[in-house]
């Protein structure tokens, strides 16, 4: 997917360019469309009230999202290079400090820590594919597919088993070069998924409580809404995204000339949201019409969806692709993940890529057990968000994304010199308008605002 004829830019990617516009928007869907939107979203709307939750995510998603995806990709088409040494090179160039460099090796670090959890949960939806196969939820009644999740939960091997083979099995694909097949996955995956969201949410609405999910989901009520709660839809935002830690950034680095940035991130954006609303859309109902807890919590898909499936005619099979489309998804995003990490130790340190697969992997998976233990072993030692897992995801989502988000808008819109940002944007009009707006004062105002207030509340 990545071919070697250099543009007619300035500068040249070091591992290729995509092959097509269609390429990198695939490529950027793959990594934006995961765990985040089916397994994280509803859970967090769950626990955080629903519909004015919900509204402060969409808002967050146009008005953050939006400028410092943008950002992103006009950074890395600009600087052609690994996070790092794309925002080192840019700072120097635009004559302000080599020392921006940090705000990519923040990204590593975020990246880093973010898969060592998700490679777990991805984890999760592999073994959940062998219970759908061989037929755990056929029938099942609420109770046994409660009591099955937690017994799980508790198995520490058969979670290392898992979370093991994930992340080794992205090892092996990022070491052979992400291109190679990603395209092929992504083109087939996304629809895919999307058919088999479309499947259960006419089941969904079958189930007697559409309506109640309906209102809960885009009802606001803000009485219930808290700072904590806004802080976590912001962090959401940046998570289903991929935003904030320089994985678009490296992936805009193999983007041609000729692409249309604001074009390329509307489409990933209404696509990602797309998923997401609609997987909370298949949620909700299912969780009023089987009296299930809306703040369950991480274990939510897991246990609304088995108990679905298992009703359903077909649902061993329906479930089975359901939660292979899902690994799948979860699989391309951790590619995402890896990539500043890896691209970084291959173009800093002279690595080949499959040395530095191995060794940002590994660490990856050593960090992983913390997650791991948070299920069992750990489960009582809490602190602070409560697990080692949970504070994994405050510090990633609520804190180290929305900071390097504030560090690459206000980077791309006010060190970034306007010819440079306005022929990356493709000319000075009201779109371009809209962007520096967006990146000079909405996002890193907002996000800073959304921190001051969390913080603010939590102290108090
Ligand atoms: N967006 C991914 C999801 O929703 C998770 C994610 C966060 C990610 N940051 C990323 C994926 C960076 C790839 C690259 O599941």
């Amino acid at each position: 997917m990545l071919s070697h004829h250099a543009d007619d830019g300035k500068r040249t990617s070091l591992h290729g360019f995509w092959s097509s516009r269609m390429a990198f928007i695939l490529a950027v869907t793959g990594s934006a469309v995961g765990l985040g939107n089916i397994w994280r979203f509803p859970y967090v709307a769950g626990e955080n009230g629903g519909g004015a939750f919900v509204l402060v995510y969409l808002v967050c998603i146009v008005a953050i999202g939006m400028p410092v995806m943008m950002s992103e990709i006009l950074l890395g088409r600009r600087g052609r290079r690994n996070p790092v040494a794309t925002m080192e090179l840019l700072g120097r160039e635009e004559g302000s400090s080599r020392h921006w460099r940090y705000v990519g090796l923040l990204g590593v670090i975020a990246g880093i820590l973010i898969l060592s959890y998700y490679s777990v949960i991805a984890g999760w939806t592999l073994s959940y594919v062998v219970k759908s196969a061989t037929g755990t939820f056929v029938d099942a009644s609420k109770a046994a597919v409660i009591a099955d999740h937690e017994s799980f939960k508790l198995d520490t091997l058969a979670m290392s088993l898992v979370h093991t083979l994930f992340i080794g099995s992205t090892i092996f694909v990022v070491a052979r070069g992400v291109e190679r097949g990603l395209e092929q996955a992504v083109r087939f995956m996304v629809p895919a998924l999307l058919i088999m969201m479309i499947v259960l949410l006419g089941y969904s609405i079958t189930s007697g409580s559409f309506a109640t999910g309906v209102e809960f989901l885009f009802k606001p009520d803000f009485s219930s809404l808290g700072w904590n709660s806004i802080l976590v839809a912001m962090g959401q935002a940046f998570f289903t995204l991929s935003i904030g830690m320089g994985a678009i950034m490296a992936y805009g680095a193999y983007l041609p000339e000729e692409t249309s940035i604001s074009g390329a991130s509307a489409t990933v954006v209404a696509a990602d949201t797309a998923i997401a609303i609609l997987a909370a859309l298949v949620i909700f109902p299912l969780v009023f019409a089987n009296d299930l807890k809306v703040d369950e919590g991480a274990g939510l898909v897991f246990q609304t969806l088995p108990l679905a499936f298992g009703q359903m005619p077909g649902g061993a099979f329906f479930s089975t692709v359901f939660f292979i489309l899902l690994s799948f998804a979860a699989w391309t995003s951790a590619i995402g993940l890896m990539e500043p990490a890896v691209a970084w130790l291959v173009e800093q340190f002279n690595r080949s890529r499959a040395q530095a697969a191995v060794i940002i992997g590994g660490i990856v998976w050593l960090i992983g057990f913390a997650s791991v233990f948070s299920w069992n072993i750990w489960r009582e030692f809490t602190f602070f968000q409560g697990t080692v897992f949970d504070n994994l995801l405050f510090l990633t989502n609520q804190v180290m994304l929305p900071i390097g988000g504030v560090f690459i808008t206000l980077f791309a819109s006010w060190v970034m010199c306007r010819n440079s940002t306005a022929e990356e944007l493709g000319g000075s009009g009201g779109l371009y308008k809209a962007w520096r707006l967006g990146a000079q004062v909405i996002a890193p105002l907002g996000i800073l605002t959304v921190l001051f207030f969390a913080i603010k509340s939590a102290v108090s």
